[in-house]
């Protein structure tokens, strides 16, 4: 991977007309100041008391940026008002971002988003429950008596790719390839819009290239893998056609290998902190299961947007339509007026409210998979092994991007 670009290099938009002085902050999502002290404490330090609730930043082609939980939620669940028709950033990248459907809205999305849910339901997540278990099981276990690992490489890297690559009927010798394809579309390195826009491309054709031949192959079977399944379903009582099946596979496989990657790795590095909250589900299996909402409230990991859909204005700021608006979703579950004592990881918190799986018609088709996965590796480590800490002077390196990746989580752990 190339090196991570400096706020200083990068391309500045010239300010729009209808943005007024007091909105703009030099906020670059790909390079956040103060990220060495963490992604959400650095997301957070823009969530001051009295901020506007939508910012205008000139970095990475200049766009908005929602600041609040509530704002976060609201334009998430409108996308009559705020499309989307592109959802990454810069624009001009996610321009050519042709998964399927995230760049639909309504009514078009609806009969696509049916056909998603058909594969990962929750009675369908409950059917690969064992073989998640068991994937768990094959990679902790031979770290036990090393005492140490280094989380991020030796699981979180592998565990839900494995996972997704089962279920999906892929071999496992292809995982390297699509690993890398996937950090080139969630964190495209670059200094210029234009160079962002032409890594997610290439990205994106790889995608596809890889996807073509096996679509081709699946079509007409009667296989019950989630790839079988997709490219057989039904869009208004058609066969879904080639081009929309290759958007909806290529997501599916993006969706499936970075954010639960990185989600783990954040909740492990705070447990790792914190062995008294280990110490409180350790014994009880309920609160354990009962608390995952709460990782999920505490741990974001997503920051992507809408379009604007029409001139307006927004909670007394003027927006045009095209504009671009960031929805960083740290800033949603760990806001104060969400979520009381939004850092202290509450295991039994009520009326958790986040944004972390979005909200509205593009919710995360995957959150019922994601939960199940960051339920077993809670359960099957612990279980193997119950204390443990972050190495000695360890430093967690975080990336920031559409997703945040976290590069190292050293552990270690008293052996028998
Ligand atoms: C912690 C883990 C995860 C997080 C935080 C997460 C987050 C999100 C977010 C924020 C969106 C909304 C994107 C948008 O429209 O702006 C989304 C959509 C989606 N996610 Fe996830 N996701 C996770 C795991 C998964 C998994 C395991 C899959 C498995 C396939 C998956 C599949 C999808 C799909 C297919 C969509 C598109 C839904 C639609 O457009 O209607 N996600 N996810």
């Amino acid at each position: 991977m190339s090196e991570t670009a400096t706020v200083d290099n990068r391309a500045r938009a010239p300010r729009p007309d209808h943005v007024p002085d007091e909105l703009v902050r030099d906020i670059d999502m790909y390079a956040l100041d103060g990220i060495e002290q963490g992604y959400h404490e650095a997301w957070k330090a823009i969530q001051t008391p009295g901020v506007p609730d939508l910012v205008w930043t000139p970095l990475t082609g200049g766009h908005w940026i929602a600041t609040r939980g509530s704002v976060i939620r609201e334009i998430y669940e409108n996308p009559d008002r705020f499309s989307s028709q592109v959802i990454f950033l810069p624009k001009e990248a996610g321009e050519k971002y042709l998964m399927v459907p995230t760049r639909m809205d309504p009514p078009e999305h609806t009969p696509y988003r049916k056909l998603l849910d058909s594969g990962l339901n929750p009675a369908r997540i409950r059917m690969v429950e064992d073989a998640v278990r068991q994937a768990a099981i094959d990679l902790i276990e031979p770290l036990v008596p090393h005492g140490k690992c280094d989380f991020a490489r030796d699981f979180a890297t592998i565990f839900p790719v494995r996972v997704f690559m089962a279920m999906a009927g892929l071999p496992l010798e292809d995982v390297p390839l699509l690993v890398s394809l996937s950090e080139d579309m969630t964190r495209p390195q670059g200094n210029t819009p234009e160079e962002v826009a032409a890594l997610l491309d290439a990205a994106n054709q790889g995608f596809f290239a890889y996807v073509e031949p096996v679509i081709r192959e699946r079509i007409g079977g009667t296989g019950d893998d989630l790839i079988t399944v997709m490219v057989n379903g039904q869009i208004n009582g058609e066969r879904i056609s080639h081009d929309k099946a290759v958007g909806l596979v290529a997501l599916l496989l993006l969706g499936g290998l970075d954010t639960v990657v990185n989600f783990l790795s954040f909740f492990m590095i705070y447990l790792a902190r914190h062995p008294e909250k280990v110490a409180e589900i350790r014994d009880d299996d309920l609160k354990l299961r009962r608390g995952v909402e709460e990782l999920f409230r505490r741990f974001p990991v997503v920051s992507d947007a809408r379009m604007v859909a029409k001139d307006q204005v927004y909670n007394g700021i003027t927006l045009k339509q095209g504009d671009m608006v960031l929805l960083p979703t740290a800033l949603s579950g760990l806001d104060e007026a969400e979520n009381a004592n939004p850092w202290e990881l509450d295991w039994e918190r009520k009326n958790i409210t986040h944004a972390t799986f979005a909200a509205g018609p593009h919710r995360c088709a995957g959150l019922h998979l994601a939960r199940l996965e960051a339920t077993v590796t809670l359960q099957e480590w612990i279980k193997r092994i119950p204390e443990f800490a972050l190495a000695p002077g360890a430093q967690p390196i975080y990336q920031p991007g559409t997703v945040v990746a976290v590069h190292n989580v050293p552990l270690v752990w008293p052996t028998a």
